[in-house]
């Protein structure tokens, strides 16, 4: 009977070699993998993802028209102002005085101060976040308190989960933004959806963006339609925010609709505000008047 050859060394010692360049490339296509989601999270360092021009054309339409006759007879629409300049003071452009108070209306014609930063920032550690740059994820210490309440309010009383994308943003990060903004899709486009540096309320800590898993964690009017957005529309003022850019109002504030933008003032003025139905703007103008 012939007997098996039993495999040579040479066999063995290619069989090895062969075993180990399957290993290494299966461990580098894993690193890949990997690296594409930190570079996409890099990329998406960008907030506020840029809409289509069709898609601003649709939103500069109020929803309701008749809504926006009787706005516009409570609160004085915003006009554009293109000769204001962000940190320049003109009598179109004020420079904010107490950068710091939690009521601080920042807006298109009240600019911070370029070297304001809060003092009281802190990381986000008990939440959930989505981008990794450590600067956005960061708010003024009582706003971040809010919302851990908040966030674990939707959790225990709705089931849903919420994230925080976009926190504090430094002058000189709005500015990096609003320029490629700009860039992309030209100033017109950009004014609608990025404030000029010294123009965001991101730069007080006092505003974060957030968002959900059924949006992929990114930022879309569409989260206005999801059930944690609808939770956080009718629940956010309990826990001092506002939606600082609501539908509807975009000749007041100046901005898109941005259901994702929210805005720490404390509960009692929120709730104020939110059951006043007047944008920020608006609610401080009957105030005054
Ligand atoms: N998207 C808001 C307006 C900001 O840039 O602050
Ligand atoms: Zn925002």
């Amino acid at each position: 009977m012939k007997r098996k050859k039993k495999p040579t060394k040479k066999f063995i010692v290619f069989a090895a070699i062969l075993l180990i360049i399957v290993l290494i490339y299966m461990g580098n296509k894993e690193n890949d993998e990997r690296e594409k989601t930190d570079i996409s999270n890099e990329q998406a360092y960008e907030p506020e993802e840029p809409k289509e021009p069709e898609e601003l054309e649709k939103l500069e339409e109020a929803e309701n028209p008749e809504e926006s006759i009787v706005e516009l007879e409570i609160e004085e629409p915003y006009e554009e102002n293109p000769g204001s300049l962000a940190g320049v003071e003109t009598p179109d452009n004020i420079i904010i005085e107490k950068p710091e108070a939690i009521d601080v209306l920042v807006n298109k014609t009240r600019t911070l101060p370029a070297s304001y930063a809060p003092e009281d920032l802190v990381t986000l550690e008990d939440l959930p976040t989505v981008l990794v740059n450590p600067e956005v994820n960061q708010l003024r210490s009582p706003a971040y308190q809010a919302l851990k309440e908040l966030f674990n309010a939707a959790q225990e009383e709705a089931g849903y989960y919420l994230y925080a994308r976009s926190g504090y943003r430094s002058y000189s990060t709005q500015e990096a933004l609003y320029s490629s903004y700009v860039e992309n899709h030209g100033q017109a486009a950009a004014d609608k959806y990025s404030a000029k540096p010294g123009q965001s309320e991101h730069q007080t800590g006092l505003a974060m963006d957030i968002t959900c898993k059924a949006l992929n964690y990114q930022l879309d009017t569409t989260f206005a339609e999801t059930e944690e957005g609808k939770w956080v529309a009718e629940n956010a003022h309990r826990f001092g925010f506002i939606i600082r850019y609501p539908k509807g109002k975009e000749h007041i504030t100046g901005y898109n609709y941005e259901p994702w933008h929210l805005r720490y003032l404390g509960t009692d003025l929120a709730t104020e505000v939110y059951e006043s139905g007047l944008t920020l703007e608006g609610f401080f103008e009957q105030e005054n008047s």
